[in-house]
């Protein structure tokens, strides 16, 4: 199938931005189209002339956009023939780890976690070796981090429009290490959380005795009264809050609720840490910028967007934090291995190919597991806005049973309970939808055999 001139003008619609050159903003459309289907895979792009003619643009630049896009291999073209459009390789390519797929049997969804991207990964690897002369000639020790893995994630927050200087950023190995400098350091007396939320945290704040004060979330919100009381009961103290695409609800705080939050917290001397480990899975059909709580620490992760084993996550604060952290005795300790923060230097220099990718295989599989499991009186839940899971609520049994009896047809899942920190949720259950469409079939397959229908303790047969 061809597509005309007039087709590929109203599939990329306003496609210039100011942040890329015209080359790469129209592959990146031309890729966006594709991928959400706005452009047939396997039809032809109009001759290069025409193209450039339809989209107001010099042929040169039709022609760079190509030569783009066969690179990323999202077209394909033949000598002397017109550019076929292919889905890139990470699209068709798998996001969930092996142990997610169920191959040799057991599906283990007990973790929310992609799977490496194999090739962009190895090569970047390749790529940090080749440039590690400089830094193995060095002691070993980073301090608060490489230069220019501190200055490639400063640059990020600026482009979001929150001036960033590297002297802000701290490398960590990952958010969980964010967190164990910031609290030994801070020693709150009180710590405010989400209930339900990420429970790694959760453990780390135990383990230094820290006094949790939970805050109810859904995926409809925050509820403002337990916030507020939350921030109170925690004077003086820290909150950790994960407002973008929250785990495990996937909620999104309102930037109303982000302004309430600054505003008690100031009130109340409260330090907000925020994690924004999911901020780059938004899974909205139009995403719009999303706004910061101001005043508060950013933790960031390479492991939702990247690879949980490249463990590189990052502390963004102000400077004078900064040099005060970088001088803690766990400092050193709980860095990134400086191998490591090359690796992570290559693949976050050009991120965005891999977000769009990743983004548009999660939506797909987001909308697919949904489907599946909607109109069933048996669960309850909202389609999230984004990130790795839904967050269901059992109509018909408590969550553990559900989760010992789904381990009997080999699916390993969390539990509400394990995200509460007051041990609630009780009929909440974590569903990943980071596997493949053939495993969800089997996931939902499993938890039809798990519950049992409204009235019946039996479970029923599958459906499928
Ligand atoms: C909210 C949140 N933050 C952070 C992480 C990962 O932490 P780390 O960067 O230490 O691997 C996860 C992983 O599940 C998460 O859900």
């Amino acid at each position: 199938m061809h597509i005309t001139d007039n087709q590929l003008a109203a599939a990329l619609g306003a496609w210039r931005r100011p942040d890329a050159g015209l080359a790469r903003a129209l592959a990146d459309a031309v890729g966006d189209a594709t991928l959400d289907g706005r452009l047939r895979v396997g039809s032809r792009l109009p001759a290069e002339r025409r193209a450039a003619a339809a989209l107001g643009v010099s042929r040169g630049t039709v022609i760079a956009a190509l030569g783009i896009l066969r690179d990323e291999g999202r077209v394909d073209t033949r000598r002397g023939s017109a550019s076929t459009l292919r889905l890139p390789p990470e699209a068709t390519a798998r996001i969930a780890p092996s142990s997610a797929l169920g191959e040799d049997g057991a599906i283990d969804l007990r973790r929310a976690v992609p799977a490496a991207p194999h090739a962009l990964y190895q090569r970047a690897v390749l790529r940090a070796a080749e440039r590690s002369g400089p830094v193995l000639a060095e002691s070993g020790e980073t301090g608060p981090g490489l230069p220019e893995l501190r200055s490639l994630i400063a640059d990020r927050y600026t482009r979001e429009r929150l001036a960033t200087r590297p002297e802000q950023i701290l490398i960590t190995s990952g958010t969980r290490s964010a967190l164990a400098l910031l609290s030994t350091h801070l020693r709150p007396r009180a710590v405010a959380v989400e209930i339900p939320t990420y429970f790694d945290p959760l453990a780390g704040f135990r383990a230094i005795g820290t006094r949790l004060v939970g805050c109810r979330v859904t995926a409809d919100g925050w509820d403002l009264d337990q916030l507020e009381d939350a921030l109170r009961t925690a004077t003086g103290g820290m909150a950790y809050l994960v407002p973008d695409f929250q785990n495990p609800t996937g909620a999104l705080m309102p930037k109303a609720v982000r302004r309430t939050v600054a505003r008690l917290a100031e009130r109340h001397r409260v330090t907000v840490v925020v994690d924004e480990t999911m901020r780059d899975l938004d899974l909205r059909d139009t995403p719009a910028p999303v706004q910061r709580i101001p005043g508060s620490i950013l933790i960031g992760s390479a492991a939702k967007t990247i690879w949980a084993g490249l463990r590189v996550g990052w502390i963004r604060g102000p400077a004078a934090l900064v040099g005060v952290l970088a001088r803690h005795p766990l400092c050193e300790p709980l860095s990134a291995a400086p191998t490591q923060q090359l690796v992570a230097i290559e693949l976050l220099r050009d991120l965005e190919p891999l977000l769009r990718d990743r983004r548009a295989v999660l939506r797909r599989q987001r909308d697919h597991l949904s489907g599946l499991l909607a109109g069933d009186d048996r669960w309850r839940f909202t389609v999230p806005p984004g990130g790795l899971a839904l967050w269901l609520r059992l109509t018909t049994m408590r969550a553990d049973l559900v989760t010992t009896r789904a381990r009997a047809h080999g699916l390993e899942l969390s539990p509400g309970p394990s995200f509460a920190a007051d041990a609630t949720h009780s009929h909440h259950l974590r569903l990943p939808y980071t596997p493949p469409i053939s495993t969800l079939d089997r996931i939902a397959t499993v938890l039809d055999l798990a519950c049992p229908t409204i009235g019946r303790t039996s479970a029923r047969p599958a459906r499928r």
